[in-house]
């Protein structure tokens, strides 16, 4: 990763701050982004003595959590966080969201969407103007459905499926952490995400799709070396 995007991450993390208050139920997603928020949250409860409880969206993220000293609790404890922080690979001009580039998302969007609010840290080079301009959707399948689905999804128009490879360190498919294979699917740009979110859900043996509609996001942190902004639903 260039430094150019490294303190664009920084800059978006940093900013995510202003969304956080004393004595709140924070989700924490994953990716190398939300991993810079947590250094930056950790310094900020150590300097400032706020109380946070914290829900993780991955083992890794669990680990991070633990090691930074902050308290970790389950959705099931707290089924309605406060606010989540999370990142994203692709976001469109309307803040629809790929996600799922570590294939995390399904319980990203379990706790992303049981959040009162929900906000995106991004570097500038995840925007695009319409979704999947930039990436394939990730889509997390039972390992007995990887054919009936990507049979399915061609039928929805999908120009090309991959099964996800665990490589180099996994012989065979990725296998995500509750159990299922990945299928990362090229999509043409989309006319209407939420539309095709909804579309993919229905497919048998689908668990969860990389598409997060716009209707679930509060506002995106978009970071540039120098600076950050705040993208919100117009
Ligand atoms: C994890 O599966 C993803 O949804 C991440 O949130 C997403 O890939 C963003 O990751 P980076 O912050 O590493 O780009």
């Amino acid at each position: 990763m260039s430094n150019e995007i490294k303190n664009s991450k920084i800059m978006a993390a940093k900013k995510a701050l202003e969304f956080i208050k004393d004595g709140q139920v924070v989700g924490i997603g994953s990716g190398t982004t939300v991993e810079e928020f947590i250094n930056i949250l950790a310094k900020e409860v150590r300097s400032s003595g706020i109380e946070l409880i914290t829900i993780p969206t991955s083992f890794r993220i669990y680990q991070l959590l633990i090691e930074n000293g902050f308290r970790v609790a389950t959705l099931n404890e707290y089924p309605e966080p406060d606010v989540a922080i999370d990142g994203a690979d692709e976001v469109d001009s309307k803040l629809n969201l790929i996600k799922g580039g570590g294939g995390a998302h399904t319980l990203e969007k379990i706790v992303d969407y049981s959040a009162r609010e929900f906000i995106v840290i991004v570097d500038y080079t995840k925007l695009s103007n319409r979704l999947c301009e930039k990436r394939r959707v990730p889509i997390e399948v039972l390992p007995i459905a990887i054919k009936s689905v990507s049979k399915k999804l061609k039928e929805f128009g999908a120009l090309d499926v991959t099964l996800r490879n665990g490589a180099p360190n996994k012989y065979g498919p990725l296998v995500t952490e509750t159990g299922n294979m990945i299928l990362d699917v090229r999509f043409p740009p989309l006319e209407n995400p939420e539309s095709m979110e909804l579309k993919l859900k229905t497919i048998p043996g689908v668990i969860e799709v990389g598409i997060f509609s716009r209707d679930h996001v509060s506002a995106v942190v978009v970071g540039y070396p120098k600076l950050a902004k705040v993208l919100k639903k117009t």
